[in-house]
């Protein structure tokens, strides 16, 4: 108890004084503070956040994996000779002081802050680069930190440092430094790590972290290794390092130095931090390596094309930026795009994009998804749905990529039931099959994988996919028509709710992929009976209230259900529901409105943004306003610090005092926020076409 109190009172002490010091004009964040920011996400071991409230006090802050345990990665300048913290600097360091903060601000690709450094502002850039048709450029697990100095006087030095605690065996690792042409790179590995294993935080503990940076003087550009206040002390009194590296120690870090000089104009350094693994993945015993390994088949050469492809993918990055904030509010105004911006790299995080190591043959390329946080399994179905709509708007081809191991599988004598499966493993990175005692969504992931097919081939102009794997897509259309209209009792992705039979939203579900199924095949009769089910949903009452004003959560029942089944419906112009559905939930939902937002049914207190992110593409008008903005509200409430955790508490909840209305609730840094990209969907597939193609 004592515990909570002390951090309810923190958070009301940092929320009064954000508002003060905003009022006074010295700290500018925006669009928000969110609950975290992303620092370098671009995979799921490459995960690294910093939350939100700490940005405040940047230079003390202290960046964490997206599991929630610290990460070291420190920025320290020198400015005529006195020494600034500017990043991660959680320990006092003897004559220096903490820089003043101006502000911060992200974009799509960008977690961007300022600060003051006597008489010099210098700027923290963290890049993490979304790619969608680079494949190359997407598979590198590496991510930029660029220092910006601003113009002022006196010169200037810059040091960063990391530590093993990136490792996942902080306590036991080991390091190496490499020096190629003008990259200089620190590596750092467990020393007790398995291939394919991870730590209790979900670390990877195979493969190796990587610190890089370049310099094409050497006389200006400094190194070291060794324990961290001796590193450390070193730039503080000289503003250099000693080119030397003492042996690992569990207090040590590695780090860079740049003298700069007196710059006269704005200047920047680069920093690139990394986890590489050759064996990425292991899918059924064929390993997969990533994809940019067929040009840059090492560490080394890897990080210096990183370095090389700097410009490009910071100009690309801007055009990315643009899309989603002129896309995002386009469709739905600035809240909508500042979800969007926060959810991107979150999303594209979540994939990893891999050839078979032994051939490296980039046509049988394939992307691997994990459900981060959840329960960690590896290219879930119903995971692949939820992000559907992002993959939908930027880059299609994904939905192929991350299907073709799914069909393959299911394909294979390795599968044998006769609906669709959940997941190709229960833990990432080991897509090693399904086991049997496994979860089991059967009308969910068949009308999932056909729906997914759909989407894939209206965006994309190409039915090579519906043909490759036709026989597979009757298979699971049969499955609909015969369990659809009544599904027994079964889980559904909302798997917290249990097994429960006739879920109308998994009706819909089935009613929506059957008419999809007629239309891609030309079948007439799968049209009719996709519609036939639609009808007695909704005109028969069957998944309704009997006035018809609500779908329920189960045939017969009372309990209303946020159904969001009928999103491929409204994204396909598929006339499958009559107009009128979406009139009656559009009047409903703000009906049932609790404080923090809509709940995902009648019976509970939390909600999820996924959902209603497609709720908000289906709904008009009031409805729609509504479910933007209190997913806005649910970001910028100063109340949270998780990588954007999807489902929240929409009401205080009785059982537990701590879990009140506005609070996060349960899962962190999941890749199903794809799915907040609905409303935007709507307005066309594929909108990064011809954009930075390669
Ligand atoms: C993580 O870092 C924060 C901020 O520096 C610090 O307060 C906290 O004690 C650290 N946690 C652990 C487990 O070291
Ligand atoms: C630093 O940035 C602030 C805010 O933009 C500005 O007011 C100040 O003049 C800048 N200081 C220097 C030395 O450039
Ligand atoms: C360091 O380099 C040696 C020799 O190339 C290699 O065997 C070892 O695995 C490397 N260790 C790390 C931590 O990268
Ligand atoms: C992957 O499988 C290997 C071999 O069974 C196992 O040692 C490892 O712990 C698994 N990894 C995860 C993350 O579950
Ligand atoms: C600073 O540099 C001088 C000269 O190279 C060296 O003797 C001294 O040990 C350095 N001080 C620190 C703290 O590294
Ligand atoms: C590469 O993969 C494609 C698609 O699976 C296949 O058609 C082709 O023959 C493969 N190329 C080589 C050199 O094996
Ligand atoms: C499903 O609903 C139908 C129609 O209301 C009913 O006949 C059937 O018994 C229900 N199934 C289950 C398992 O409750
Ligand atoms: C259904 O509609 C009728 C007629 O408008 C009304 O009297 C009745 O109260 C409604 N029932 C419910 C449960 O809303
Ligand atoms: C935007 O979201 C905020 C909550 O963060 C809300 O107060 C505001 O009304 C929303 N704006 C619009 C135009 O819906």
């Amino acid at each position: 108890m004592a515990n909570i109190t002390t951090i309810g009172v923190q958070y009301v002490i940092w929320a009064f004084t954000l508002l003060l010091l905003m009022t006074y004009g010295e700290m500018t964040f925006s669009p928000l503070i969110p609950p975290s920011y992303p620092l370098a996400v671009r995979t799921p071991y490459l995960s690294a956040w910093l939350p939100g409230h700490m940005a405040l006090n940047l230079p003390s802050s202290s960046p964490q994996f997206w599991f929630g345990n610290n990460l070291t990665w420190s920025v320290i300048a020198r400015v005529d000779g006195h020494p600034y913290t500017l990043f991660g600097v959680s320990n006092e360091l003897d004559g220096s002081e903490g820089a003043t903060v101006i502000g911060g601000r992200f974009t799509s690709t960008h977690s961007i802050f300022t600060l003051t450094a006597g008489p010099r502002n210098f700027t923290l850039d963290f890049l993490s680069p979304v790619s969608p048709k680079n494949l190359l450029r997407q598979s590198l697990p590496l991510s930029y930190l660029t220092v910006m100095v601003g113009v002022g006087h006196g010169d200037v030095q810059v040091y960063s440092d990391i530590d093993s605690s990136w490792t996942g065996q902080a306590d036991n690792a080991a390091w190496n430094f490499t020096i190629k042409d003008d990259t200089y790179l620190y590596t750092m590995s467990p020393n007790e790590g398995d291939t394919f294993v991870e730590n209790d935080k979900e670390q990877a503990l195979w493969g190796e972290t990587v610190y890089a940076t370049r310099s094409s003087a050497p006389a200006t550009f400094s190194y070291a290794s060794g324990p961290s206040f001796d590193i450390r002390s070193q730039f503080v009194h000289n503003g250099s390092l000693r080119r030397s590296n003492a042996p690992w120690s569990a207090d040590g870090v590695v780090g860079f130095a740049h003298d700069l000089g007196v710059p006269e104009n704005e200047i920047g350094v680069t920093f690139v931090i990394g986890h590489v693994r050759e064996e990425v993945i292991d899918y059924v015993g064929n390993i997969q390596t990533g994809y940019y390994r067929t040009v840059y088949p090492d560490t080394i050469s890897a990080v210096s094309h990183f370095l090389d492809d700097y410009d490009e993918a910071a100009s690309e990055s801007v055009t990315m930026d643009l899309l989603v904030q002129q896309g995002g509010e386009s469709s739905y105004g600035v809240n909508y795009s500042d979800i969007l911006a926060l959810s991107l790299r979150q999303i594209y995080g979540g994939i990893e994009l891999v050839v078979p190591r032994e051939t490296m043959n980039v046509s049988d390329a394939q992307a691997f998804i994990k459900e981060i946080s959840s329960n960690g399994n590896i290219n879930t179905v119903d995971v692949i749905y939820a992000t559907f709509p992002a993959l939908y708007t930027l880059s299609p081809n994904y939905i192929k990529l991350l299907l073709r191991p799914v069909f393959n599988y299911m394909g294979s004598r390795l599968y044998k039931e006769p609906f669709a499966v959940h997941d190709l493993g229960t833990h990432y990175p080991n897509a090693t099959g399904h086991v049997p005692d496994g979860q089991k969504m059967p009308i969910e992931e068949c009308g999932n994988i056909i729906i997914l097919t759909y989407a894939y081939q209206i965006a994309s102009g190409e039915d090579d996919f519906t043909l490759a794997y036709a026989s597979l897509l009757k298979q699971y259309a049969e499955y609909l028509q015969k369990d659809g209209k009544y599904p027994t009792k079964q889980l559904s992705l909302n798997d917290a709710l249990g097994e429960m039979a006739n879920q109308t939203n998994l009706a819909m579900k089935a009613a929506t992929a059957l008419t999809l199924y007629g239309k891609l095949t030309h079948q007439q009769n799968y049209f009719i009976m996709g519609k036939s089910i639609a009808d007695a949903i909704y005109k028969d009452r069957l998944g309704t209230d009997p006035n018809g004003t609500y779908f329920t959560m189960q045939y017969g029942k009372d309990t209303w259900f946020l159904v969001y089944n009928h999103y491929a419906d409204v994204l396909f112009n598929a006339d499958i529901f009559p107009k009128e559905v979406y009139e009656i939930t559009s009047r409903f939902y703000p009906s049932v409105r609790k404080p923090a937002g809509v709940a995902l049914n009648g019976d509970i207190d939390w909600g999820q943004t996924n959902w209603q992110g497609f709720v908000a593409a289906t709904v008009y008008d009031e409805a729609r306003t509504m479910l933007i903005a209190d997913m806005h509200a649910y970001i910028s409430n100063g109340l949270n610090q998780a990588p954007f955790s999807d489902r929240y508490w929409v009401q205080d909840n009785n059982v537990d005092q701590t879990n009140t209305a506005g609070h996060d609730h349960a899962f962190r840094g999941r890749p199903t926020l794809g799915s907040h990209f609905a409303l935007m969907a709507l307005h066309g597939g594929d909108r990064w076409q011809g954009i930075g193609d390669d």
